[in-house]
């Protein structure tokens, strides 16, 4: 793979070719070069996402009318609590929060990620060794792959799965191996994210003498599944027996719903010294352009993760770190994730409702942002403008 030269014109008119070089090998994995459904979608934002059916249905992508509400990203069109945003303000207004972090995250932020999780995990985190504070979530999972794979090492991702995932296991010499989440048998009753399901004999049979890692994402992106402790239960016995890590991302933990419980695949036994669980302020405290996630994890897992982290960003900005402490800090008491489920839930609602009036049936969340909508019997003519980035690109993208 090569540059493609693009040629420039020297003063006296004669027409110089620009230089080519040699693509490094790995940007043509992982469909690292074509767009991907955010840069798709440029304009507006939304607190639900129908991510992979319902963008066929509001817009062509391209061309999103302003007044459109864009359900095909998935972050917040709100703002951070003003609280969070005040204590990012005093924290450009001191010296030492404009400056660099150590590398395994600010002091604060390690303790309040100790405080708010060690209840979480049945153990007082240590600081030091098994919290790692990241640039997003995003980038500790890419610091874990950094850290953990060798070429050829074999990650399971349960399909469909979190876009980043694919490039940045592939950067990092990885290959993906694809476990289906069957969707229900049909969607007329509009099913719930229950009932997609593992085929846990299918799972057996991904597990290769190469296989390295599990992915878990619960709750799902894209489906809202909220995994059981049932399911998790039986990723952890082949984990245990094929002696894999497993990478739990957890980044919607804030986000169920209908009482629905949060298991942490960690918490079962024997798995704390194999996961490393992964999670986000931005999802926590609607900040997603922040940048700041953080990874727990045993100090032998967590170490060499801080080591190739430190190799990619150093540290992570700091001011930010300070307001997402904050934000941890004072959660429980000011009754903050409760009032953000029952917004959510509120928002849900409303959009389903109109699934309903329209007549598409769906699959209902029980965590995290995504409504699936099954939009088989919506009608696209013959001709209509795609834009060049979709041609191509399955009926569901
Ligand atoms: C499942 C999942 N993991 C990780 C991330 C990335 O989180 P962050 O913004 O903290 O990097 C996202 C963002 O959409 C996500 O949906």
């Amino acid at each position: 793979m090569s540059t493609e030269a693009s040629s420039q014109t020297k003063a006296n008119g004669t027409p110089v070719k620009a230089p080519q070089f040699a693509l490094s090998s790995r940007m043509a994995t992982g469909r690292a070069m074509s767009l991907d459904v955010w840069s798709v979608f440029k304009y507006g934002t939304s607190c639900w996402s129908c991510l992979v059916m319902l963008t066929e249905l509001v817009n062509s992508a391209a061309n999103l009318p302003e007044d459109c509400i864009n359900l095909g990203q998935g972050y917040m069109n709100f703002a951070p609590p003003q609280w969070v945003k005040d204590a990012a303000d005093a924290a450009l207004n001191t010296v030492a929060g404009n400056h660099y972090s150590h590398p395994k995250g600010r002091i604060r932020l390690r303790e309040a990620v100790r405080d708010f999780y060690s209840k979480e995990f049945n153990r007082t985190l240590d600081v030091e060794n098994e919290i790692l504070i990241s640039s997003g979530a995003n980038e500790g999972q890419y610091s874990v792959w950094v850290a953990w794979l060798e070429p050829g090492d074999e990650v399971i991702l349960f399909e469909p799965y979190f876009d980043q995932y694919l490039p940045s296991i592939t950067f990092n010499h990885g290959v993906p191996v694809y476990v289906p989440l069957h969707p229900p048998p049909d969607f007329k009753n509009n099913p719930t994210s229950d009932e997609w399901k593992i085929d846990f004999d299918e799972l057996r049979r991904a597990i290769t003498p190469k296989t390295k890692m599990i992915v878990v994402n619960t709750p799902h992106n894209p489906i809202g599944k909220v995994f059981t402790e049932e399911e998790l239960q039986k990723i952890a016995d082949l984990a245990i027996e094929h002696n894999l890590i497993v990478m739990s991302d957890e980044v919607y933990d804030s986000l169920l719903f209908d009482g629905r419980p949060h298991v942490r695949i960690a918490n079962l036994p024997g798995m704390w010294e194999r996961t490393i669980t992964v999670g986000s302020a931005g999802k926590s405290f609607a900040c997603t352009g922040w940048r700041v996630g953080w990874l727990i994890g045993p100090q032998s897992l967590i170490g060499p993760t801080l080591a190739a982290q430190t190799r990619i960003v150093f540290c992570t900005n700091s001011p930010l770190q300070e307001a997402a402490a904050c934000g941890l800090e004072q959660a429980e008491q000011r009754g903050y994730f409760k009032k953000q489920i029952e917004e959510y839930t509120e928002r849900r609602d409303v959009l389903v409702k109109y699934f309903d009036e329209l007549g598409l049936n769906y699959s209902l969340p029980y965590g995290s942002y995504f409504i699936l909508v099954d939009v088989s019997k919506v009608e696209i003519p013959e001709d209509y403008p795609f834009p060049s980035t979709i041609i191509g690109r399955g009926r569901d993208f």
